[in-house]
């Protein structure tokens, strides 16, 4: 609302809409209007008196959209017609639709975004799974507002546990449990490997040869990563998440040396105990290890060398790594790094952390009576969920119902997730997620829902729009509409999808108020009511969809 005010006086004052929008304040009581701007700051430039200029302005302001603009002594006071801000609101929305709340601000800029990353070979964590729902959510949030986005998955498919991998295949793997259930059979077997210490010096040698080309290692290793794949596209397909490019660490692997020479060369190297690595105490952060003294390259030579890459081919104006907080210390290490290896656009790398996923007792969720939690498993248990409240409300065909189930399912578990600010740890209690009820994805699938069922039933046209008469709760439901835009540019902002997330609940709690204190069907303000039930609906559907939940007609 705010902005409507700016706007205005950006026709009459020689200032950016942005920095008048700074200006404008929220006066103590409303008897001074819905919003107030100082006059202080214009003295100096127009010479006069900010009482004079106030009175100046005043006169030169003639919007309908407010009742009367006053000076009040160095101050212009805005009040706001509310009838004419609600029409010109809904028109709006109901104009540029799935358009609404989205801008060009991020123009001509390159975002990448590094997410999911799971390790091949292993179970798709919970972590990747946050680090997938939050990275997305940031993707659609940049691209609503011009951005233009890569979404890149960055595999963890190169390191010593691959050395081990092979051995234990060797020894303890057979082909058909491999390809009956890839991702459970390595895990029993990476669990073997490490039983015996024995086996450590054979694994080490192992990967060595896949570092150097070896055919019989790379041939293993490419099987592995294949079917690690296979069972994660089914995830990904579940989950409807896209990427523009699967690269993991070890595409890096020929890009390396060039870059351990840079690093030479700058004199960044240092010999530790037969180890190359790179000493950033002076900055407070350790010791960065770039080569082990077999000459094995690590984690941080893998992510330098890939930023380095990408930056060639993208030359990105920001990368952000949506990877969790355990790993702060690594990501500084890896940008300090760029910095000291002369690479200026060091400082437009950012790690967006995200907390834990933890369990009821408030540990973390990563196993289950001593078990792996598998996320195939979790998907499917809440998609069954889903199937059951479904069918306490609505008998359906088992195909629709597959089908409305795992879209709700999603939205659970995204709305789950990204309802909570991403550096905190939250508990992950899929009964609470799914309840159609309170602040869950499904309550405002519901919400959806309910408007659309409301339009199907008045059989709705977008037809012209008088307001003769405004209550206070489609007031507030119409200011809250109104705010989208400002809330996503502040939810880009700070890289948090949670202010979406929290905006959609409590325009769905209004809207709900909405409909339970007013008739819309038959009663005399039935078409803007029906016009207010379309907006509703239309910016939720947006919010949504920058969370990454697509909605459905029916609950
Ligand atoms: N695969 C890594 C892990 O599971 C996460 C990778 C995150 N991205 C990155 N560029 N380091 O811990």
């Amino acid at each position: 609302m705010k902005e409507i005010v700016a706007k205005e006086l950006s026709k009459v004052l020689d200032l950016k809409e942005a920095d008048i929008l700074s200006l404008i304040e929220t006066p103590p009581s409303k008897e001074f209007g819905d919003f107030a701007f100082p006059c202080f700051s214009f003295s100096k430039v127009y010479k006069k008196n900010p009482i004079e200029i106030a009175k100046e302005l005043s006169e030169k302001i003639t919007s309908r959209l407010f009742e009367k603009v006053e000076a009040n002594g160095p101050y212009l006071n805005f009040f706001i017609n509310r009838k004419k801000l609600a029409e010109k609101t809904l028109k709006k929305i109901l104009k540029e639709k799935e358009k609404f709340g989205s801008s060009q601000i991020g123009k001509g800029k390159k975002i990448v975004i590094d997410l999911s990353a799971p390790n091949i070979a292993k179970p798709f964590g919970i972590g990747h799974l946050r680090s997938t729902i939050i990275g997305n959510s940031l993707s659609e949030i940049f691209k609503f507002l011009g951005y233009k986005t890569v979404k890149i998955n960055y595999l963890g498919d190169w390191g010593t546990q691959f050395g081990k991998l092979i051995v234990g295949y060797k020894k303890f793997g057979n082909e058909k449990s491999l390809k009956k259930d890839s991702i459970k059979h390595l895990l029993d077997v990476y669990v073997k490997v490490n039983q015996d210490p024995n086996l450590e010096e054979e694994a080490r040698q192992w990967f060595k040869k896949m570092e150097e080309g070896n055919t019989e290692a790379l041939f293993l290793w490419k099987k592995f990563k294949d079917l690690s794949l296979e069972e994660f596209d089914k995830i990904y397909s579940l989950l409807n998440i896209k990427f523009d490019a699967i690269s993991g660490e070890s595409f890096y692997n020929k890009k390396m040396n060039s870059v351990i020479e840079l690093m030479y060369k700058k004199g960044l190297i240092k010999e530790s105990e037969g180890a190359e690595i790179i000493d950033l105490e002076k900055y407070g952060l350790g010791v960065c290890l770039i080569k082990k003294k077999d000459g094995a390259t690590l984690y941080a030579t893998r992510d330098i060398t890939a930023a380095i890459d990408r930056h060639d081919k993208y030359k990105f104006d920001e990368m952000i790594y949506e990877v969790g907080s355990e790993q702060t210390l690594h990501f500084k290490q890896v940008f300090k790094v760029l910095e000291l290896l002369g690479f200026s656009w060091a400082k437009n790398c950012i790690h967006i952390n995200h907390g834990l996923y933890l369990a009821e007792d408030g540990k973390k969720f990563a196993t289950r009576k001593g078990k792996t939690v598998f996320m195939e498993d979790i998907l499917d248990e809440t998609i069954q969920l889903a199937k059951k409240e479904i069918l306490k409300r609505d008998k359906i065909k088992e195909k629709e119902l597959e089908e409305r189930a795992r879209f709700i399912a999603i939205a659970a578990i995204f709305y789950g997730d990204l309802k909570n600010y991403r550096s905190n740890d939250l508990v992950f209690n899929i009964e609470k997620f799914i309840s159609f009820e309170g602040d869950t994805g499904p309550y405002l699938l519901y919400s959806y829902a309910r408007a659309k069922s409301i339009l199907s039933k008045a059989k709705y046209k977008n037809t012209k729009l008088t307001i003769e008469n405004l209550e206070e709760i489609e007031k507030n439901l119409i200011l809250e509409l109104n705010n989208f835009s400002e809330i996503i540019i502040h939810a880009q902002k700070n890289f948090s999808p949670n202010i979406i997330a929290n905006y959609s609940f409590k325009t769905a709690q209004l809207f709900n108020e909405f409909y339970h204190s007013s008739q819309v069907i038959g009663s005399e303000n039935e078409g803007f009511r029906l016009a207010l039930v379309a907006s509703f609906a239309q910016v939720l559907k947006n919010a949504l969809t920058l969370l990454g939940i697509s909605v459905i007609e029916k609950m």
